[in-house]
């Protein structure tokens, strides 16, 4: 299969950047945009894209030039017509997407491939909606799409022999690892990452924790690229917002359901950074933190009582402040104190980070003051409620556990799985490389725990995961 030319219909973020993707790769694009505006708008953003390539010393101006020279941007569908292959990436209403494949249909030659960079949207129904449902496949590709490094290459049970085999090997000519998936709603990538965004604004709308923090959390406590709320922002809420009620939909799962803030943010327009401001706007100032260096402390743990005495803090006989490390919630032990206002419960989160759970019973005092210590000590501090799996371990855990149920249910290989999030989302591991760095037991067990709190079925350690443990083995069994 020869794709040379190759057409992008929608010139959004995501649009945009895949015709840059193929202009670099050598093919000739054409893109598509409704009116003379969204065209200006998807030219500057691979114009600003590339220069900051050019800027960075990583391109000359002229393979800029190139590149730019090998995108021919027009409003008429009907330029389609030579392409071997016309790539969609226009918002995520099916009821537009059939009546553009439908377009294309009559439009393209019969051999042209017709793909769909849907992130949700069934791949089946699109192509069934046209008279060439074998050539009709999704070809999924992550924002920003010059930078990360997968493809989700979706294959519908109507896909012709060697179209998919094709699609792939154009995919890793553009420099990308291609996973190839069955059509089911959210492929890996949205499947495992969406419910996970989702489930922190949750928390956000619960006031678990604040939104800085939170990010905080998953950035330095995780090591992922970005906090939860600014990849939102990336993504664009009203896309999250959509893939979430397309989840929904398919899995009846009530943590699908799109949390009730991203509807409230996307209706007043607040999408993200493509409409310049979303979870974070110009005012998305910190106070300045508390300076608490006179507080005086007690510390029950022993990792907690070494990070700061290496600090240089040593604990006192009537402290302000009592810090417990734990990983579950502290009420209990806040409830058999004298005095319980003083009690912080504190979760070491790798090497950076420190939860801080306050009690309903915990002074605001003492919440400041604990925060003042972890910076003392070089941590950055996450206040949070005392809530079960705190921040990092209540959104990390039912995402490790929904990546143990893909597998279990023969959707997708480990191998896939951990690649997929790795390049897909810049993730430092995979989940299952995480869950077995983690420990195994330490995951079921905090899954147990969340799923006692919160009686959410899906917080049930997976089958698969339980057996495991059970088994005593510390990793996933692999061909
Ligand atoms: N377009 C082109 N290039 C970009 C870019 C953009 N929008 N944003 C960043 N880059 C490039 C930079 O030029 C830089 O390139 P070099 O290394 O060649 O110099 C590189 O990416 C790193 O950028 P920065 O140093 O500016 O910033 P960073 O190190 O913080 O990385 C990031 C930025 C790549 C976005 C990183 O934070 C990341 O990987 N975040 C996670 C993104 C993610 O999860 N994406 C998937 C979302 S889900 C999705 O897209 C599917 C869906 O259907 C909803």
């Amino acid at each position: 299969m020869a794709f040379e030319m190759v057409g992008v219909v929608g010139l959004g973020t995501m649009g945009a950047g895949i015709a840059e993707v193929f202009a670099r790769a050598g093919l000739r694009v054409i893109g598509v945009e409704a009116d003379a505006e969204a065209l200006a708008r998807g030219r500057a953003h691979v114009e600003r894209s590339t220069g900051r390539a050019v800027d960075k010393g990583k391109l000359t101006p002229a393979e800029q030039a190139e590149i730019l020279g090998r995108i021919t941007l027009t409003t008429s569908r009907d330029d389609l017509r030579a392409a071997d292959l016309v790539v969609e990436a226009i918002p995520e209403i099916m009821d537009y997407k059939i009546s553009l494949f439908q377009d294309l249909d009559r439009i393209c030659g019969p051999e042209t491939v017709l793909a769909t960079n849907t992130s949700s949207l069934s791949v089946t129904a699109i192509a069934a909606a046209t008279g060439r449902p074998g050539r009709v496949i999704g070809m999924h590709f992550f924002n920003p799409a010059p930078v990360m490094k997968l493809v989700e290459v979706v294959g519908t049970v109507v896909t012709e022999p060697g179209v998919l085999s094709g699609v792939a090997e154009l995919a890793e000519r553009l420099g990308k690892t291609v996973v190839a998936v069955g059509d089911r709603a959210g492929f890996v990538v949205n499947r495992l990452l969406l419910p996970y965004l989702n489930h922190a604004a949750v928390l956000l709308e619960q006031g678990v924790a604040a939104r800085d923090d939170v990010d905080a959390a998953m950035k330095l406590g995780v090591g992922l690229p970005m906090g939860p709320f600014a990849l939102l922002d990336l993504i664009g809420l009203d896309t999250a917002y959509e893939v979430m009620g397309v989840l929904y939909d398919e899995t009846r799962d009530r943590r699908h359901a799109p949390a009730p803030l991203l509807r409230e943010l996307v209706t007043a327009g607040l999408l993200g950074r493509k409409s310049g401001r979303g979870f974070y706007g110009e005012d998305g100032q910190r106070p300045a933190p508390v300076d608490s260096a006179a507080v005086s402390f007690g510390v029950v743990g022993d990792e907690l009582a070494g990070r700061l005495r290496a600090a240089g803090l040593e604990p006192s006989g009537d402290p302000d402040v009592l810090l417990h490390e734990a990983e579950r919630p502290v009420i209990e032990y806040a409830a058999g104190l004298k005095d319980p206002a003083k009690l912080v419960g504190v979760h070491l989160v790798g090497d950076r980070v420190a939860e801080l759970a306050a009690t309903v019973l915990t002074a605001e005092r003492a919440a400041t003051g604990a925060a003042g210590l972890m910076r003392a000590a070089g941590l950055t501090p996450v206040p949070c409620k005392d809530r079960a799996g705190f921040v990092v371990d209540a959104l990390l855990y039912p995402y490790l556990n929904d990546a143990v149920r893909m597998h279990d249910a023969g959707y997708a290989s480990i191998a896939d799985i951990d690649a997929a999030m790795r390049l897909g989302c810049g993730y430092p591991a995979g989940p299952f490389e995480m869950l077995e760095t983690l420990g195994l037991a330490r995951v079921r067990d905090g899954l147990r725990a969340l799923y006692a709190e919160y009686r959410e079925p899906a917080f049930a350690p997976a089958p698969l995961l339980d057996q495991l443990v059970t088994a005593g083995l510390g990793a996933f069994p692999r061909p």
